[in-house]
């Protein structure tokens, strides 16, 4: 039976993962996979994660199931860190996933099960593997412009104009903030602009927010889906733990269904419940009850909170000093938009071939629409980025 099945894709950033690692040359720069990285090329477990963890190994007492749904406090903690009081938490229904992803084919589930001929808008570009999960679950998906190739900005002109063409059924989805790969975001007037359009035309956002805290803080990061939140009449929200709290293996996030009229909350939780049940039953536990320990522990979290700035503050640093590293090689400011973009990700704007000369002539590993990681560099390959940059014409 199984000689039927055919080759798959192989996912463009695991692969590159791969081949950096397979890559014998000793000065090399792995700007791939969106993994934070400090100065030494580490990817610490955080302060407060491992304190907890410390705690936990004292006092968890079982290993027995959890509900379907995870613990009930830390879908309130994740809750509460993502949407603030925005929303009463009596409007939301929520589950924990197996990380970010799990929440966001959670999410995509629930859309096809409330309405099989769903469309899902999504920008152009976005996270490849959010093109994958929909062509593999069938469910048709309509590109909308997102990232203006000129001025690496947000093309929000495009944007809307593209999504004109929603209907009511369509599911329009956004990242929540750190656009993934560009690094380019919304404004609050054009987060406010799309809510408008998007209430007119009886479609239904759903958002990923992977990266809360990356870019401008945690509650600044959150403000866009806040606004939507509160301010449509139902929405799907997929949160990761991967990156903010460093626990990438343990696979831990949530999705939140959040609808303005509270008695459809139970629906909404069965319907959650019974996705996670068919899919893969209880959630793991770990990771979140190790997010829950600190968001509930004042001192915990004053410490994660503390060390997550550590992190932002280090990317702008870079983002900064790449900008100006280029701006004093190129003699132009065509690189300015490096600093301004937010998060870990920003996309350069090379071409394929230049993706591919950088990497076999300098060993610098980025996505071949030449996504950079922006954490993967550290204050000495900085300039070595630079000018490979300018020598690749970029
Ligand atoms: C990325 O975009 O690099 C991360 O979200 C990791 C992944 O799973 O692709």
């Amino acid at each position: 039976m199984f000689e039927t099945l055919k080759e798959q894709p192989a996912d463009k950033i695991l692969m590159l993962m791969q081949a950096y690692r397979e890559d014998p040359r000793e000065q090399k720069i792995d700007l791939g996979v969106g993994v934070y990285k400090d100065a030494s090329g580490n990817t610490p477990i955080m302060r407060a994660i491992k304190t907890a963890e410390k705690q936990l190994w004292e006092t968890e007492t079982t290993k027995a199931y959890t509900g379907l749904a995870g613990d009930p406090g830390f879908s309130d903690a994740m809750v509460k860190l993502v949407l603030g009081d925005s929303v009463a938490r009596e409007q939301v229904a929520a589950a924990a996933t197996p990380g970010g992803t799990g929440a966001v084919r959670q999410g995509f589930d629930m859309i096809r099960m409330a309405n099989p001929k769903a469309r899902v808008f999504v920008s152009d570009p976005t996270w490849p593997n959010h093109l994958s999960i929909l062509k593999h679950m069938q469910i048709e998906t309509v590109a909308y412009r997102y990232f203006d190739d000129e001025t690496r900005g947000v093309d929000f002109a495009g944007m809307i104009a593209d999504l004109q063409h929603v209907l009511p059924g369509d599911v329009v989805l956004l990242h929540g903030c750190c656009h993934n790969p560009t690094g380019a975001n919304l404004t609050m007037p054009q987060w406010k602009a799309v809510v408008d359009l998007l209430l007119e035309k009886g479609a239904t956002p759903m958002i990923d927010i992977a990266y809360q805290g990356f870019g401008d803080g945690l509650e600044a990061d959150a403000e866009g889906v806040r606004m939507v939140a509160s301010s449509v009449p139902e929405c799907l929200i997929a949160a990761s733990c991967s990156k903010n709290f460093g626990i990438y293996r343990e696979r831990t996030g949530l999705l939140m269904a959040v609808c303005n009229d509270p008695a459809r909350q139970k629906l909404h939780q069965g319907t959650l419940n019974y996705l996670n049940r068919q899919n893969f039953s209880f959630p793991p536990d770990h990771g979140a009850r190790l997010v829950m320990m600190v968001l509930q522990d004042e001192a915990l979290r004053a410490d994660w909170a503390l060390e997550l700035e550590e992190v932002r503050n280090t990317m702008l640093g870079l983002r900064d000093q790449l900008a100006t590293e280029l701006q004093r090689l190129s003699g132009s400011d065509r690189f300015s938009f490096i600093a301004q973009h937010r998060g870990m990700f920003s996309r350069l704007g090379a071409t394929p071939e230049q993706v591919t000369r950088m990497r076999e002539d300098h060993a610098i590993y980025m996505v071949g629409d030449s996504r950079i990681n922006i954490a993967g560099l550290n204050k000495d390959s900085v300039p070595i980025l630079a000018k490979a940059i300018v020598d690749a014409g970029v």
